[in-house]
């Protein structure tokens, strides 16, 4: 089949995890990040402008709707406490930068699909398209207790209530025509009735009227992304996303992946290339090898043990606070609803690597499971462009230890290398995040004509 993403061939996309407080756990005590550990909008501004600078696809801002069900005296050494809301964020973004893509996440578990459409269509008017939605499940079970909920729903339901999710919001995004709103002042007419599409949604989970009260926004449809790696999500993905995000720490578990997709992609009627695999890494880049060596295990020194078990056993939705740290990862981990496809991994990585608690901490939390390459920018350069030429992935999130400085090397370092190959852009050609990426503004869907 041809196809839309002909145009994009040979270039990868690059993302950065805007985390203010650092994406590595312990990143915000480094010396070099943020003074303020990303409270100031100025400081965030400041890197979002760079990596714009930088050219790159977008910046990406996650999220989860609780803190953290943890002892206090433990929590307070974790900065994942404190974030801006993201959609706020994005607004503030949506005015001030002018280039680059912009994606936050928002939950189908505890929102409603209007609200969602409603807010992405504003954001995507507001930065001129370039706005992406990151759609998750929720995978922190702790969040339902923010939502007068006495449990989580479980994960065949969370996704079931994802499809549907995603189906309302497409299809209210499809509210008007194009060339709906006339503002004729001298017919008194400010839109065509004709080109209005009321949606008129009943499902299992959703009863929806529309029309959406946002016009079509220039991208159509704001990118959307799937980040969940389990059958359900991969399902999800295939059928409608634009991205898939994923944890993918070997070459072999990535090429695997894209093949999967792909295959799953075509089977929902797509092109196999209309999804881009972008995963997940932390670069840690030295002057040379043992001094990148020597950075990487600085900032492991600042993980707190304390703060290392209890990320571990989040991650693994199973306690291992209380057992020795220099003992193995049990063999007896009962199966979970959470966070399937990343726990997996994290026991994939002790089992197969014999760790222990303490190494598998040490290997998987500052990084939350994503590849970690630590060497000089050549080599991060290499690992990069090999991956990515092996067709495993379309690109990557990139989510350096601590901000600025993680980021600010990458850029004047390994971005000229990947330029030099021919691998990534050294301006922007188009306008809008789909263009960035290589994909088609959709065709709108016609509905109902009243
Ligand atoms: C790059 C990336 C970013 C993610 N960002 C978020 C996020 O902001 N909030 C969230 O709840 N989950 C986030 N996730 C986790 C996924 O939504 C999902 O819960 C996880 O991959 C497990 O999915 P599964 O249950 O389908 O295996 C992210 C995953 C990846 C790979």
């Amino acid at each position: 089949m041809t196809t839309e993403n002909q145009q994009h061939q040979g270039q990868m996309a690059l993302g950065l995890l805007l985390s203010p407080a650092s994406s590595h756990i312990a990143g915000w005590r480094h010396p070099e990040a943020m003074s303020n550990a990303g409270e100031s909008f100025d400081e965030v501004l400041a890197v979002a402008k760079s990596a714009e600078e930088a050219h790159l696809d977008f910046v990406f801002l996650a999220d989860e709707l609780c803190a953290p069900d943890a002892d206090p005296k433990i929590l307070s050494r974790d900065p994942v406490i404190y974030r801006f809301e993201p959609l706020t964020l994005l607004a503030a973004l949506a005015v001030t930068t002018k280039r680059i893509g912009l994606v936050a996440t928002q939950t189908t578990t505890y929102n409603e699909p209007y609200h969602i459409a409603r807010k992405f269509a504003s954001l995507d008017n507001l930065s001129n398209g370039r706005v992406g939605w990151n759609l998750v499940t929720s995978y922190v079970p702790a969040e339902a207790k923010n939502f007068s909920e006495s449990s989580h729903m479980g994960s065949v339901d969370r996704y079931e209530r994802a499809e549907e999710f995603q189906e309302v919001v497409s299809g209210l995004w499809d509210s008007w025509d194009d060339d709906a709103f006339l503002l004729d002042k001298a017919s008194g007419r400010y839109f065509d009735p004709s080109k209005m599409n009321t949606l008129n949604h009943e499902g299992k989970h959703f009863s929806v009227r529309g029309p959406l009260n946002v016009r079509r926004t220039p991208q159509g449809h704001p990118v959307q992304v799937q980040a969940g790696s389990s059958e359900a999500g991969l399902n999800l993905a295939a059928k409608c996303t634009d991205i898939a995000f994923t944890a993918q720490p070997t070459l072999a578990g990535a090429l695997a992946f894209s093949k999967t997709l792909r295959a799953k992609t075509v089977a929902a009627g797509r092109a196999e290339d209309s999804v881009r695999i972008i995963a997940g890494v932390q670069p840690i880049i030295g002057d040379s090898p043992e001094h990148a060596q020597e950075l990487y295990e600085e900032m492991q020194e600042l993980i707190h043990p304390e703060v290392g078990l209890t990320r571990l056993s989040q991650l693994l939705d199973y306690d291992v606070t209380g057992l020795p740290l220099d003992g193995p990862l049990p063999d007896d981990i009962p199966d979970t609803d959470n966070y399937k496809s990343r726990r997996q991994l994290i026991i994939d990585t002790a089992r197969s690597e014999n760790l222990t608690l303490r190494e598998l901490y040490l290997r998987v939390v500052g990084s939350y499971g994503h590849r970690i390459v630590v060497g000089t920018a050549e080599t991060v350069a290499d690992e990069l462009t090999e991956w990515f030429l092996a067709g495993a992935v379309d690109g990557y999130i990139l989510s350096p230890t601590h901000l600025p400085a993680g980021f600010e090397v990458f850029k004047d370092k390994v971005i000229p290398l990947l330029q030099d190959r021919g691998v990534f852009r050294t301006e922007y050609t188009g306008a809008t995040f789909r263009e960035h990426l290589g994909l088609n503004r959709p065709d709108l869907v016609k509905i109902e004509t009243v």
